[in-house]
């Protein structure tokens, strides 16, 4: 792996980071405390590229590779982890699972209107008695012939409220197990689809976190991706990538909070000088960074994986176990360099604390990477 980044790399990082700065800073704990979505913000990224970064041009996206994306989620992340885990979904499992899978016509009806962020998207996998056993489904789709019949209840859903399009994954016959299972695209205005209760959550409190419900919902036969019986696949194919998404937005979490501390450390004084001239912090600022680090590695490490065509399963597992692990290290340390301050809501790193707990949880527990890293080993 090659570990200089390109001019290129480094524009897109100055473009997100600054963008993060102007439209994500000013607001952001008031969005929190009212788990407002940031719409208007979701808006600028399509306009800025951010909501399709890796889509080809020809369907309106960014034509950028997976590592620009890891460095934009970063900076995104170390502000509002909200709004990038809208992006990441966007990115990650909606735009890009159709534009791998998906029909020509899929692609010109949806991707070219996802990429650009005039619509968002969802991935509805989960279900109330299907988390981390992802082939439970109990959601139905019957083949009627010409279309599918959705029934069924899907949970934790982001993007939940403010999507134009659904990707569901659905049980069409379950003798086959997890090979009678397909991914279908609902579009939001369809006749028994409603939105359910909104989630009032620990962290990312502004993402908008849904239960939804299907009821009789008609499915054009052309809105199945892929195959019939492609759907589980095409979950484990969007996931893969998916947990590089979620890996950078640790990894942006832990550099943030980073950064709030090297602020506060510099302005604090106790016992006579700055905080940062004391070796007890010192040394604390010293591992957050090596931990850190080492997270960045590890997610440019998968991204360039996916970029040369190299599986990389293995690799964007390892990079969400770990760098989830140091978002919950680091912003824990990071309340801690801040003392009493760092425990009121005033301060961006309680948020940030509270932010890197879902990153060990959504798009894989932590135990599931275990998983599918150890699978990887023994295969
Ligand atoms: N990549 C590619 N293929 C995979 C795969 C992967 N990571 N994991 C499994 N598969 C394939 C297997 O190879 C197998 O295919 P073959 O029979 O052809 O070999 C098939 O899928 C079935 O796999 P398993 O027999 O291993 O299935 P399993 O029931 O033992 O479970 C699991 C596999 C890895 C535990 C899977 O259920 C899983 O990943 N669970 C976690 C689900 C998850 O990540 N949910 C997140 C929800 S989405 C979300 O959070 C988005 C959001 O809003 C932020």
């Amino acid at each position: 792996m090659n570990f200089t980044l390109t001019e290129e790399h480094l524009a897109v990082q100055e473009a997100a980071r600054e963008f993060a700065q102007k439209e994500l800073l000013p607001g952001v704990i008031e969005r929190d405390e009212e788990q407002r979505f940031p719409k208007e913000q979701i808006r600028k990224m399509g306009e800025l590229g951010f909501m399709g970064m890796m889509v080809d041009p020809k369907y309106n996206g960014g034509g950028m590779d997976t590592k620009s994306y890891v460095l934009a989620m970063e900076e995104i992340s170390k502000i509002d982890a909200s709004a990038s885990v809208c992006m990441s979904v966007n990115n990650s499992l909606v735009c890009w699972g159709i534009e791998q899978y998906g029909t020509e016509e899929q692609k010109e009806k949806y991707l070219t209107r996802l990429a650009t962020g005039e619509i968002i998207g969802a991935f509805c996998l989960s279900e109330p008695e299907a988390g981390s056993d992802a082939t439970s489904q109990k959601t139905t789709a019957i083949d009627k012939g010409d279309h599918y019949l959705l029934n069924g209840t899907k949970n934790w859903i982001t993007n939940g409220n403010s999507s134009s399009v659904y990707i569901v994954i659905a049980q069409t016959d379950p003798e086959k197990g997890y090979k009678g299972i397909n991914a279908l695209i609902v579009e939001r205005e369809s006749e028994g689809f409603v939105v359910g209760k909104k989630e009032n959550k620990m962290g990312i409190r502004s993402s908008e976190t849904h239960s939804l419900m299907f009821t009789d919902v008609k499915i054009p036969k052309e809105n199945r991706i892929g195959e019939d019986g492609f759907g589980f696949k095409f979950a484990m194919s969007v996931l893969n990538g998916g947990r590089i998404g979620i890996a950078s937005q640790a990894l942006g979490i832990a550099s943030g909070a980073l950064e709030f501390s090297l602020q506060y450390a510099q302005e604090r004084k106790a016992f006579g000088k700055e905080l940062v001239q004391h070796q007890g912090i010192q040394f604390k600022l010293a591992d957050m960074a090596t931990q850190i680090e080492a997270a960045r590695l590890l997610c440019l490490q998968s991204a360039d994986l996916k970029d040369r065509g190299l599986p990389y399963a293995k690799q964007s597992a390892m990079a969400k176990l770990f760098a989830s692990q140091v978002a919950m290290d680091v912003t824990t340390e990071a309340v801690q360099v801040h003392g009493g301050y760092g425990y009121v809501k005033e301060y961006h790193v309680e948020r940030l604390m509270r932010d890197a707990k879902i990153t060990q949880i959504y798009e894989g527990t932590s135990e599931i990477q275990k998983i599918v890293i150890s699978r990887e080993l023994i295969k």
